[in-house]
């Protein structure tokens, strides 16, 4: 990863960024049947601080948590990237209700390779949830079920998306700026 000195430039508040947690997790209610567990899978690492406001907004429903790190690798020479699992989760999803938690979708290969290895577990519901999504760099087709903000392509950080490990502790979404 580059030294090179950067600033970062707020882009989306924590003010804005909780409202519409607030709304997402409505929209997760309205989904999932009441009385009936939810399991949401965190991407490892971006995902920490997004379902952590998310579980809280979901507080009177039954919710467990599970997590699972990918990691993407790219090749400028071909056309495809492959998705290692790293980490998987540690229990079992068939017939449950799952709700997949991502940072950020970029490309769709990590949260498509994801959603087709959990959806051969047979889980009974299988959605997914980005906070933030880059519809530009796309180059698998891949719609996630809710997005929190759609950006341009632009490197993003804060609210625990890195940048070399740094700035994942930063409340709003801010993008990089080489200085
Ligand atoms: P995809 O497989 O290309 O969709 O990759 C998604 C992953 O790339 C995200 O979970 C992030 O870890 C990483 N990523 C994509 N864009 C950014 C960014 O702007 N800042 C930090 N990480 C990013």
């Amino acid at each position: 990863m580059s030294e090179r000195p950067y600033v970062i430039d707020e882009m989306i508040s924590a003010k804005s960024i909780a409202a519409r947690v607030e709304d997402l997790s409505r929209k997760i209610k309205d989904e999932f049947p009441k009385g009936e567990r939810i399991v949401l899978v965190g991407l490892l690492r971006g995902s920490f601080i997004f379902i952590a406001d998310l579980v809280r907004e979901l507080g009177d429903r039954d919710v467990e948590v599970d997590f699972l790190e990918a990691s993407s690798y790219g090749n400028s020479t071909e056309s495809s990237r492959e998705v290692r699992i790293l980490k998987d989760l540690r229990g079992e999803i068939e017939g449950r209700n799952v709700l997949v938690v991502e940072d950020i979708v970029d490309t769709g290969y990590t949260l498509s390779h994801v959603i087709h290895l959990l959806s051969a577990r047979k889980p009974k519901k299988l959605k997914t949830i980005a906070l933030l999504d880059k519809p530009t760099r796309r180059e698998v087709d891949f719609k996630a079920d809710w997005i929190g903000f759609e950006i341009p392509d632009e490197f993003v950080v804060g609210y625990g998306i890195d940048y070399a490990q740094c700035n994942r502790n930063l409340p709003f979404i801010g993008k990089v700026r080489f200085i």
